[in-house]
């Protein structure tokens, strides 16, 4: 994935060196559970850029359908995913010249995203272009499925989301309309998907933090992570 003028992927995780320095939290965990509201709020509270990898795997889908490609064709998706041109801006999405933003979110990107998710191949290009958007941009708030597991071991803090399948459902419904019974149901089969396949699926790290947003307010887990990343930090500089 050309992203920006970037391109110098770092294929392996950064290690210690390099997460030691920069300000990395990495936000997990599954559809619905306030991960992107609670990233980018978190992201203005410590002052640093945030990262919606989910964009990204919604961005090679949309292009891979765009020309036409057989979805599990893993080498042709994956060409699709290293040579498409992406600009990212913390609400804006842009490939090959096209503002993706509203599409990427529509039922077809939707449907089909967890199988492109899937192919090794294209998580292994996605996993590079996330690892040299951070070092580039000097740390991030970075939201996904395996960012603290795979993408991000050493990250600052890592933060594992969830909530019941019910309030995610109803929340999606919130925000973007639908039947909640048939959204629901759409979210346990994404979240069976993403947790059942072979390369990278969702699950907690043991190392992290898990919060239950279930009853919780956005408000409320913003403070709780600003305040757990900043004693992490005070610890480390001691
Ligand atoms: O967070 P989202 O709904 O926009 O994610 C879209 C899909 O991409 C979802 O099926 C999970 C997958 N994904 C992933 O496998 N790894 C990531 N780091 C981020 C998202």
């Amino acid at each position: 994935m050309l992203l920006g003028t970037t391109k110098d992927a770092l294929k392996e995780p950064p290690g210690k060196e390099m997460t030691k320095r920069l300000r990395i939290v990495a936000i997990d965990g599954p559809a619905g559970a306030g991960k992107s509201t609670i990233a980018k709020a978190l992201a203005v509270s410590l002052n640093i850029p945030y990262l919606d990898t989910g964009a990204m795997y919604r961005m090679v889908t949309y292009a891979a359908l765009r020309d036409g490609i057989d979805l599990n064709n893993e080498s042709v998706v994956a060409d699709v995913a290293k040579s498409m041109n992406v600009v990212m801006s913390s609400d804006r999405f842009i490939v090959d010249d096209v503002d993706v933003t509203d599409i990427i979110r529509g039922p077809q990107v939707t449907e089909a995203v967890s199988t492109v998710a899937a192919l090794s191949a294209v998580r292994s290009e996605l996993r590079a272009s996330q690892r040299s958007w951070v070092e580039n941009a000097g740390g991030g708030v970075v939201e996904g499925r395996d960012i603290g597991t795979v993408v991000f071991p050493d990250a600052t803090l890592k933060v594992f989301l969830t909530a019941s399948p019910a309030v995610r459902a109803q929340r999606r419904v919130a925000q973007s309309g639908g039947d909640v019974v048939v959204i629901e149901e759409q979210i346990r089969q994404r979240d069976h998907l993403d947790s059942t396949r072979a390369d990278s699926p969702l699950r907690e790290s043991n190392d992290s933090l898990f919060i239950d947003t279930t009853e919780l307010s956005i408000d409320a887990v913003v403070k709780q992570i600003t305040s757990s990343v900043e004693s992490i930090e005070s610890n480390n500089n001691e």
